[in-house]
C-alpha cells in the first residue's frame, strides 16, 4: 500500500517545542504505523521503520480522473461526496462517489480488512479509466466487481457509460458495500446495479462444495442476506488491487473461475508488489486460466508512469504501477 492506514485520531501532527518530545512523538507515530499495518494486513511498510527515522511514502493517484468535492451533497462527518470526472476524445465522463472519512475503531481495524475504506487505490482508478477507454468490453455483458472497496469506481463507471446488461458490485467489507449502495442510489443506477457482500473464502467454499456434488441454487455464499446474488455466470469480472492477500489468494482465483462464463474475461489490475502478482498469475494458470499480463495497456497511463518515474521520488512502480492481468478460460475441446 502506498498510503498511511491509521486510526486518524491517533495520527497527531507533531507540534513540539524541543527535540526530545519531537522524537517521542515520532516514535509514537511509528508504533501506530506498525500497529495499523499489523491490524490491517497492509502489504508494504508504511514508512521506513528504522529507529531513527520515519519516512512516509505517499502516492495516491495517476490523475486520470479529477476528484472534486460536491457542494450541496449530504455530509455526516463520516463521509463526503465528490465528483470523479474525466474527458476522453472530446466526451465528458463523471460520477458521484461517496468517500468514507471516519476514524476506524480498533475493533473495525481488527475486523474484516479495511483497506478498501481508506481511499480509492490507483489500480481502481486505472481500471476505471481503462474501461472508459475500451467501452466495448462491457457492452451487453454482465459485469461483476470483486473487492471493489468503498467506491467500486470501475464498476460504477462501467454501469454508467459502458452499456452492460447488468452489474454486480461487491466487497467483503460490509461498510464498503453499504457505501457503494449509497453511490448506486445517488447515481440512479438501482435498476441496473446490485450490490452485495462477497467474501472470497466463503464463495470459494460454496463453489468447491458445488463441484463436489451439491449444486448451488444461487451464487450465494452462506447465509448472510447480502450474499444473495442472482443465478448465472458473469461475462466480465473486475478486480483492482486485491492480489496481495496471501491467505485468500486461491479463494479469489476459485471465485473468479467459478463465476466467470466459459467465454468470459476477468480484468484484474494490481501492482506487482513483490511476488504477489506473479503468485496470483501462476495460481490462475494452475486453476485452468489463460493469463495475459500487460504493462503498456494504455498510452496515457504509461506516459503518466514515465513522468512519475522521472519526477516523483515517492513513486515506486513495484508498489504503485498497476499491471493488467487478463484471465480467460481454456477452450474445452469437444471429444473428437
Ligand atoms: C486494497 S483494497 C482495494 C479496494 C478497491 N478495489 C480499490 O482499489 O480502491 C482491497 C479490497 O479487497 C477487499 N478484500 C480483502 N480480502 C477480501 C476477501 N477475503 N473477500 C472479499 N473482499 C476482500 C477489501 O475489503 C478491500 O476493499
Amino acid at each position: 500500500m502506498s498510503q498511511e492506514i491509521l486510526p486518524r485520531r491517533e495520527a497527531p501532527s507533531i507540534e513540539t517545542n524541543d527535540a526530545r518530545s519531537s522524537k517521542k512523538s515520532t516514535r509514537a507515530q511509528r508504533r501506530w504505523r506498525i500497529l495499523a499495518r499489523a491490524l490491517t494486513g497492509s502489504p508494504e511498510p508504511i514508512g521506513n521503520e528504522s529507529d531513527e527515522e520515519v519516512s512516509v511514502r505517499r502516492f495516491t493517484s495517476f490523475g486520470l480522473l479529477k476528484c472534486a468535492p460536491l457542494v450541496n451533497a449530504p455530509t455526516d462527518g463520516e463521509s463526503s461526496w465528490c465528483e470523479y470526472s474525466t474527458r476522453l476524445d472530446g466526451r465528458s465522463y463523471d460520477v458521484q462517489i461517496r468517500r468514507i472519512s471516519k476514524c476506524f475503531t480498533a475493533s473495525e481495524l481488527i475486523g474484516f480488512n479495511n483497506t478498501g475504506n481508506v481511499c480509492v487505490w490507483p489500480s481502481e482508478e486505472c481500471l476505471a479509466y481503462y474501461l472508459l477507454r475500451n467501452r466495448g468490453l462491457c457492452r451487453n455483458r454482465s459485469v461483476l466487481e470483486l473487492g471493489g472497496g468503498m467506491s467500486c469506481l470501475a464498476g460504477v463507471l462501467a454501469a454508467k457509460y459502458c452499456n452492460p446488461s447488468a452489474v454486480t458490485l461487491t466487497d467483503g467489507n460490509v461498510t464498503s458495500v453499504d457505501n457503494v449502495r449509497c453511490i448506486v442510489a445517488r447515481n440512479d443506477m438501482t435498476h441496473l446495479v446490485e450490490c452485495g457482500v462477497v467474501q472470497w473464502a466463503r464463495a470459494a467454499r460454496a463453489l468447491r462444495q458445488a463441484v463436489n456434488g451439491n449444486r448451488l441454487k444461487t451464487r450465494t455464499v452462506d447465509s448472510d442476506e447480502d450474499d444473495r446474488l442472482p443465478l448465472g455466470l458473469y461475462d466480465v469480472i473486475l478486480s483492482a488491487d486485491c492480489l496481495f492477500f496471501d491467505d485468500t489468494r486461491l479463494d479469489l482465483v476459485e471465485t473468479i473461475y467459478g463465476w466467470l462464463a466459459d467465454d468470459g474475461i476477468a480484468l484484474v489490475m494490481a501492482p506487482r508488489r513483490g511476488t504477489t502478482f506473479q503468485k496470483f498469475a501462476e495460481a490462475s494458470i494452475k486453476r485452468g486460466f489463460i493469463a495475459r499480463q500487460t504493462e503498456l495497456y494504455d498510452d496515457t497511463v504509461w506516459s503518466r508512469h514515465l513522468e512519475l518515474l522521472e519526477n516523483n521520488p515517492e513513486y515506486c512502480p513495484d508498489l504503485h504501477y498497476p499491471v493488467l492481468l487478463e484471465l480467460t478460460k481454456q477452450k474445452k475441446t469437444p471429444p473428437g
